[in-house]
Parts: structure tokens; C-alpha cells; sequence
């Protein structure tokens, strides 16, 4: 019979296990600042450091878009509008759940379910709404930017493998698949990370802002960098600013646990995305699963019976840690009957050591970010973050926020994490009226 001291006991070590301490942080900074320096330089290293051809809007920007947003489980497509002072609004939006055989299928079947996407959109479009002839294409993989319409994937990340895409150009296989599906007129005008759509949509408003960042399927983070301190770009000013998307979901001089390690075997990817696979949404329900199946087999936690329930991958997702930390019952949810209170407690317990560690993660590499840039916090940083993690599991932004304190103290304060919703969208079009140089009238 499992005794409350087995629960408090099972629990301490998952905490332990899971810690992330001050002094982790302090070391992880360090350890990002080198990778960030390495990357920058063009040497080897975990942090691709890519820049992206675009430095922060002035608010001006103005004009009616399209934007297509790829990102991790949702297709989406989304109208629009820039009024040239700082306000963007969404005019129309349709979204799809991108099917496993889609992401996982030819390169060819997914640019064409895109351009289906963006058909479907413009079929249902009232006949008197503006002409939208200007495309942002929000691709948020690692691309290598060669120009702000232009980019090759490098590789894939949470859980697309998508055959033939890789090493290629992407906005010519979705101009192709546009001009397939009879939408020649329609242009890429410009590429974008998700990352930084949220920086730019953040900071179409607000000139304070200077870090996007995602917390969502995947997670990543851009901030505003010189040209002089990137050798790609040695031959731009040293001063011109140029927006430099870090991926930091590959970042890898980080420990992982053995849950981290089994988790990380089982992916697509293997060996790739270190820090994605202990911070983002696409893992944090999966990494749960893998602690609660090891704790039925200690026999601290439920029934051997109830041990079916969690032999599936993916049997528990991010949305079920959330809806844990409201207080739900979602081991009744699962299937399981009759779960005690130890057993919801500990279950309990182990979402919160999950989603701890991935908020203090996450508030580590935003601090390392921001110490980049600005070493003694002499000015105030507003983050735009967006991504469901960040909006959707209660706790997590102050958990973030107490790892800032405990780093900075009263000079955390000058840091604001602010919800950029929608930012992918909204920041693609901003991008899309920069390129395509666009200061019109509506
Ligand atoms: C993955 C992608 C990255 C993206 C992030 C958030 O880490 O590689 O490009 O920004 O997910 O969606």
C-alpha cells in the first residue's frame, strides 16, 4: 500500500531531478553568451545565430496582406491590415490542424496542402474586400536567410520530416505551388521565423521591444543585433541593425536527466533540439508520460492496471499538464478509474516539475538574451512572446518572472514579458509592407 511519505518521497527526487537552480541559470547564460559569440563569428556551434534581413519596423508601415503561417500543429492563413500608426489587425482568418501524413509525408504534398490553404482563403474572401496580391510566407524552421523573400531549409524540427525539402529554397517551392494551384499573381514577398513576426508585430507599437520570442509546439527566440558584430554580413555598416534569429531549441550545453535522454531517443530527431525537447509544448506532455510510467513500475503511483493508459507516446500532452495546473482531473480524463489522492497529487507533481524546469529554462536564455545586449540592464526590455506554453499553462509566466528576480532583483523589473498574440501573422505582413516598400494609402 502506497503511504503518504512513498508520495513526498517519489516527489523530492522528480525535484531534484528536474531542479534548474540559480546557479544552473547563472552557468547557462555564460555557456549561451559563448554559443551566441561562436555562432555570430561563423564558427561551429549549437545556437545557428541566422540573420534576417530585416532591422525593427518604424510603425509607418501601412497596406493589406496575406499572410501564411507554418509553424508547428496549425496552418494558417490570416488577412492583413497595417494602418501606417502602429495598428495591425487581423481582417480574416481560416486555420487547419496540419495531418501527421502531411508533415510527415513528400515536401510536395505539403507546399501544395499550402497553397490549398491560401485557395480556400481567397475562394471565401467577400467579393469587396481589398486585393491581396502580397504574400508573407512564416516558415518557422532553421532557414538559412539569403535575402528577406529568400531562404534554404537546414533542417527540420518538431516532428516534420517532410521528404525533399530540406537544402531547398523555400519560397520557390511555395511560388510553384501557387502557380500550380492557378494563384500565379499572388507574390512571396517576404520570409519570416515566427520569432521574428512576434518581434516586429510587438514592435510596430511598442520601440522598447527588442526580443521575440516563442514558447509553443517548438521555442525560439530573435532579438535586434549590429551588422558589424555578425561576420556574414561584414560587408553592411557596422551599425545597421538586422534582426538575428538565435534557434535556440538547438541549443545543447545543457544537462539532461535520463528522462531527457529516453525522450530524446524516441524522437525523430535524435541528438537535435536539446533545449526544444526540455522547454516546448511538443515534449513537456511526453517527457510527464515517460516519469509517470516509471513511477507505476516503482510502484508508487496508481495501478499496474492503469500502466496501459501511459504506454502510448504522446498518451499525455502539454494541454493536459495545463489543465492540470487549473486543477482538473485529468487522470480521470486519461481513463484512469478511481485515482486516490496521492495518485492526483503526484501526478500533480510531476506536471509542476516538468513545466518548472521549462519556464526557468526559458527565463535563462530571455536573460541571457537581454544581458547580450545590455549588460547592466540599463534599459527597459520588453519581450513579445506568444506560443501556447507561454499563454495557456497557468503559472508558467511567473515562474518565468521569479527566475528573472532571483537572477537580476530589483533590475528584473525593467524586463517585461508581454503576450504577443498573433504576433507570427501580423509581423509577417509588417516584414511583407517593408519589402515590398510599401508607405500607400489603404
Ligand atoms: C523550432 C524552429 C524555429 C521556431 C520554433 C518556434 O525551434 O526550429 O525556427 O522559431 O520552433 O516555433
Amino acid at each position: 500500500m502506497k503511504d503518504e511519505n512513498q508520495t513526498r518521497e517519489a516527489l523530492k527526487r522528480l525535484e531534484d531531478l528536474f531542479s534548474f537552480s540559480l546557479r544552473d541559470a547563472q552557468q547557462f547564460i555564460a555557456l549561451f553568451h559563448d554559443e551566441m559569440q561562436r555562432g555570430l563569428a561563423g564558427k561551429p556551434g549549437s545556437l545557428k545565430m541566422i540573420p534576417s534581413y530585416v532591422g525593427r519596423p518604424s510603425g509607418h508601415e501601412r497596406g493589406d496582406f496575406l499572410a501564411l503561417d507554418l509553424g508547428g500543429t496549425n496552418l494558417r492563413v490570416l488577412a492583413v491590415r497595417l494602418d501606417g500608426e502602429g495598428k495591425a489587425r487581423i481582417t480574416a482568418f481560416r486555420r487547419w490542424v496540419i495531418p501527421e501524413k502531411i508533415m510527415q509525408g513528400t515536401g510536395e504534398a505539403l507546399f501544395d496542402f499550402m497553397a490549398e490553404g491560401v485557395a480556400l482563403f481567397l475562394d471565401q474572401m467577400p467579393p469587396d474586400s481589398p486585393q491581396l496580391r502580397e504574400l508573407a510566407f512564416t516558415f518557422s524552421f532553421p532557414v538559412a536567410q539569403s535575402a528577406v523573400d529568400a531562404g534554404v531549409l537546414l533542417n527540420w524540427t518538431k516532428g516534420f520530416t517532410a521528404k525533399g525539402v530540406s537544402g531547398k529554397e523555400v519560397v520557390a517551392l511555395l511560388s510553384a505551388a501557387l502557380a500550380h494551384k492557378n494563384m500565379p499573381d499572388l507574390r512571396v514577398v517576404a520570409l519570416t521565423n515566427d520569432t521574428v513576426g512576434t518581434l516586429m508585430a510587438q514592435s510596430y507599437t511598442d520601440p522598447a521591444c527588442d526580443m521575440g520570442v516563442i514558447l509553443g509546439t517548438g521555442t525560439n527566440a530573435c532579438y535586434p543585433e549590429k551588422a558589424g558584430r555578425i561576420a556574414k554580413l561584414a560587408h553592411l555598416e557596422a551599425d545597421r541593425e538586422v534582426i538575428v534569429n538565435l534557434e535556440w531549441g538547438s541549443f545543447d550545453r545543457i544537462q539532461m536527466n535520463a528522462f531527457d535522454s529516453a525522450l530524446d531517443s524516441h524522437t525523430l530527431n535524435p541528438g537535435a533540439q536539446r533545449l526544444e525537447k526540455m522547454v516546448s509544448g511538443l515534449y513537456l506532455g511526453e517527457l510527464a508520460r515517460r516519469v509517470a510510467l516509471d513511477l507505476i513500475d516503482a510502484g508508487v503511483f496508481l495501478r499496474q492496471e492503469a500502466r496501459i493508459i501511459f504506454e502510448r507516446e504522446q498518451a499525455v500532452t502539454s494541454e493536459h499538464l495545463s489543465q492540470i495546473a487549473e486543477g482538473e482531473d485529468v487522470l480521470t480524463r486519461l481513463g484512469v478509474s478511481g485515482p486516490t489522492s496521492q495518485d492526483c497529487a503526484l501526478f500533480a507533481g510531476v506536471s509542476r516539475v516538468v513545466t518548472t524546469r521549462a519556464a526557468r529554462i526559458a527565463a535563462a536564455a530571455i536573460a541571457a538574451g537581454v544581458t547580450w545586449m545590455d549588460a547592466d540592464l540599463q534599459r527597459r526590455h520588453t519581450i513579445a512572446i506568444d506560443g501556447s506554453l507561454f499563454e495557456k499553462c497557468p503559472g508558467f509566466q511567473e515562474t518565468m518572472e521569479a527566475l528573472l528576480i532571483e537572477l537580476f532583483g530589483d533590475r528584473a523589473t525593467g524586463i517585461t514579458l508581454c503576450h504577443a498574440a498573433d504576433g507570427s501573422g501580423i509581423g509577417a505582413a509588417i516584414i511583407a509592407a517593408v519589402a515590398a516598400g510599401a508607405l500607400r494609402q489603404i
